[in-house]
């Protein structure tokens, strides 16, 4: 026979004991008050309400007591389990909403702000201006030709008959390229004009010829509101059996009205070009007071000075000298070429004063003329 049981006490079952319980109890909402996020709930749950917590692992213990104990051990370890369960689904309560809280003023889109925050570019007005003229030419049929920036002195000056004494080959116009001996010539320069182009079309090209090379050029003038060391011209040239002055009044006719506006007059003047005789420089009618300016009782124009004419161009027929550089028979064959400036003509069409604005990159001054497509 075993000997009775004896009363329990559950204070001896140190687990279950009052003051034990209260400080699981205790420990766990100090933990539960002090997360911070949903994530450390999670881990104080773990550790003061999972299946190793202290009170569970004190509630499993009842089960192992005496009858008249456990009763009284079940409602304090269940009175603490539910302190904490309450406890952690506030807390909870508490961190989900403020996460949603916090979610919702990160994530806020505000829908009123305007989408289109990346500034537009805009095409360059010189870039526009270049296409549009060689647009003029390649719809009368003309082909574009290209040539190099940098380029050999014979096609910049020597093939278009500029003697080798001629001013514009002196130091104040042209940046010479440095040889490999910095004293002595290398014979190749920042191309000054979109004439050389003219040579390489005769040279490469099978005749008849008709071409239109719009480029940049180069001269070592001072920047102001007028010149540029760097700007545009555009060259057109038309080589073919019988070609005369005509031709070539005919083609700055088309150019003229194209791009300035139909019905405007032009006017050759005698020029000199060493690359063309006759030589002409090319005047169109203003096109902005057509002339009226010029009449008795007539308002002065900004445009054209109260000229009447705005000069545009130099122009004239190939010299046979500059044929016979390239290999054309100038008894068979004649041509006519004609030149002019790419900001020139923008200044001239959109009223723009100061050249330094197409060349300032500000795309204030781009946008103002809008897109062409
Ligand atoms: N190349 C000349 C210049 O830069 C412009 C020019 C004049 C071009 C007469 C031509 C021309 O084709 O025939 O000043």
């Amino acid at each position: 026979m075993s000997a009775p049981n004896k009363q329990y006490d559950p204070v001896e079952v140190a687990a279950l004991s009052a003051e034990a319980v209260a400080a699981a109890r205790d420990e766990a909402l100090a933990a539960i008050a002090a997360a911070r996020s949903l994530d450390d709930l999670k881990a104080v749950r773990v550790a003061h309400a999972g299946d190793r917590s202290a009170l569970a692992l004190a509630n499993a213990e009842i089960g192992a007591l005496p009858p008249q104990a456990r009763a009284e051990a079940g409602k304090r370890v269940g009175a603490a389990r539910r302190d904490v369960a309450q406890a952690l689904s506030q807390r909870q309560e508490v961190l989900e909403s403020e996460r949603d809280r916090r979610v919702l003023e990160e994530e806020r889109v505000d829908v009123t702000l305007p989408w289109d925050r990346a500034p537009r570019g805009a095409e360059h007005p010189v870039t526009m201006t270049s296409q549009r003229l060689t647009d003029v030419f390649v719809a009368m049929g003309y082909e574009v030709a290209e040539g190099p920036e940098v380029e050999a002195e014979w096609y910049n000056f020597d093939a278009l008959n500029f003697p080798p004494d001629h001013p514009a080959r002196e130091m104040q116009d042209t940046f010479f390229v440095a040889g490999p001996e910095a004293s002595a010539r290398s014979g190749i320069v920042l191309r000054t004009h979109t004439s050389p182009v003219q040579i390489r079309a005769m040279l490469t090209r099978p005749l008849p010829l008709y071409v239109v090379s719009p480029g940049k050029c180069f001269r070592s003038d001072a920047l102001d509101a007028t010149h540029s060391p760097v700007f545009h011209q555009i060259e057109c040239l038309a080589v073919d059996e019988g070609l005369t002055m005509a031709d070539l009044r005919g083609a700055i006719n088309a150019f003229v009205e194209a791009m300035f506006g139909e019905g405007l007059r032009t006017r050759l003047r005698p020029d000199f070009f060493p690359f063309t005789e006759p030589s002409a420089d090319v005047s169109m009618e203003c096109h902005v007071c057509r002339g009226a300016s010029t009449r008795p009782g007539g308002a002065p124009c900004r445009v054209c000075r109260s000229q009447g004419w705005i000069e545009i161009a130099g122009c004239g027929m190939v010299n046979p000298k500059v044929l016979v550089a390239c290999g054309i028979d100038p008894d068979r064959y004649s041509g006519f070429a004609f030149g002019l400036g790419i900001e020139r003509s923008l200044m001239i069409r959109h009223g723009v004063t100061d050249i330094r604005d197409t060349l300032e990159g500000d795309v204030r001054f781009s946008r103002a003329f809008g897109m062409e497509i």
